[in-house]
């Protein structure tokens, strides 16, 4: 029988905390955030207009003169590595990136005893009915182990304390700098673009089963329980400091998720487990080959009528010379060594080589829910006016399996 001391103590109801919050910045370290979001966004935008102004003016007619021709994204590269104008924008842009992870780190110690604490609190309760399936004996692949991925200061698998979430914190709070959103839910906008364009694709479609990979803490796998209300969703990442923070959120936002480790390249589920299966921002940063593995996965764990859609980077056969040439910097420069060779595959080419009807596959840009609120059909890759890839528009491929 509980007693009116244990009755006090139970929480097994009570909400839990707001991890994100906890790692409040001084008044200065606030200044600093916003001034690396500024530096990042002058360099990422407006830089590359300069610099693409200064190739087409100045380094193009004088190298064409001398016969030679620039029309691939390497020749644009080798005609402007010596160059003042692409060397200023590179240092800023690269400073500008890293600055904007270092800029969290400091409150992220501060607060980090705390967080620990309300992730543990979430861990146990779990009150929002999610759950976090930790695998300490999995091998966390070299290609994340390796290097920095981004320049984010100890990647996303390194642990510091026990329990730790502080890589999730920096990973997910630096990349708020980064991209100067206020808070975790606004950076979940591709996953709002995506299921609307679902919806308006396949309006009969009820996915029960949702399978996010590469989740890292979960943003971009939110907004899919929101659009179709009872699905179950599950999310798998390989860090287990980023699972444990997107799990404290979840439950902290009362959404239902369930967060497990483990290789997209080999997932423990049945087969025939999942209606959709998405994915954000993740196969650039993994190489070609388990990039195939992983669309073996997606075959395999995808139901008749089930549906899979991955926003990446858009292949380098479908931009002009001058994107490819702006996409695949972060290829030498970001830690990001694999940019370049993802996108030089055609995603159609790939996904029927894991097992799926060629005629069901798609790479598209999708409308941004800010940039296009009335517009929720695909654009076609020829329409006049069609945005570019973060610039309006994100850039989607998947396919579907018939009934
Ligand atoms: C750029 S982050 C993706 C972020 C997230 N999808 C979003 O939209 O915010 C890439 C993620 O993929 C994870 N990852 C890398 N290789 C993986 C693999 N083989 N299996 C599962 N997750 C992996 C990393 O740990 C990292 O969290």
């Amino acid at each position: 029988m509980a007693t009116p001391a244990d009755t006090v103590t139970d929480r097994s109801n009570s909400a839990v905390p707001d991890i994100e919050a906890l790692a409040t910045p001084t008044l200065d370290e606030r200044g600093r955030q916003r001034f690396c979001s500024a530096l990042r966004r002058f360099a990422i935008q407006d830089m590359p207009e300069r610099l693409q102004q200064d190739f087409e003016e100045r380094v193009k007619p004088a190298r064409e003169a001398k016969g030679e021709r620039l029309d691939t994204a390497r020749a644009i590269d080798a005609a402007l590595a010596g160059e003042d104008s692409y060397r200023f924008y590179s240092v800023l842009r690269y400073n500008a990136q890293e600055m904007c992870f270092l800029s969290v780190q400091e409150p992220v110690e501060r607060a980090l005893p705390e967080m620990i604490e309300v992730a543990r609190d979430a861990a146990e309760r779990s009150p929002a009915g999610g759950t976090l399936r930790l695998d300490p004996a999995l091998e966390v692949p070299r290609y994340v182990t390796a290097l920095d991925v981004h320049l984010t200061p100890g990647c996303f698998h390194s642990e510091y304390a026990d329990d730790d979430v502080a890589q999730g914190a920096v990973v997910s709070l630096g990349a708020r700098v980064f991209t100067a959103s206020m808070n975790h839910r606004s950076w979940g906008g591709v996953a709002k673009v995506i299921s609307r364009w679902v919806k308006h694709a396949r309006p009969d479609f009820r996915p029960l089963r949702i399978l996010d990979l590469g989740t890292s803490s979960g943003k971009n796998l939110l907004p899919y329980v929101e659009a179709f209300p009872g699905a179950e969703a599950y999310g798998v990442d390989v860090a287990a400091p980023l699972l444990r923070y997107g799990h404290a959120l979840a439950e902290h936002e009362g959404v239902p998720i369930h967060f497990s480790q483990q290789n997209a390249e080999t997932l423990d589920f049945p087969d025939g487990h999942f209606d959709l299966i998405v994915s954000s921002f993740f196969f650039h940063e993994i190489p070609v080959k388990a990039t195939r593995r992983v669309l073996k996965e997606c075959r395999r764990l995808l139901q008749p009528g089930g549906m899979m859609v991955h926003q990446e980077l858009p292949a380098t056969g479908l931009v002009d010379a001058w994107e490819d040439y702006f996409w695949n910097w972060d290829t030498d420069n970001n830690n990001e060594p694999f940019y370049t060779a993802f996108r030089a595959e055609d995603p159609i080419a790939l996904c029927v080589e894991a097992g799926f009807d060629r005629d069901r596959c798609f790479a598209q840009i999708l409308p941004d829910v800010n940039a296009y609120p009335d517009r929720h059909g695909a654009f076609g890759w020829d329409e006049p006016g069609r945005p570019r890839h973060g610039k309006g528009g994100w850039y989607v491929f998947g396919s579907s399996l018939a009934d």
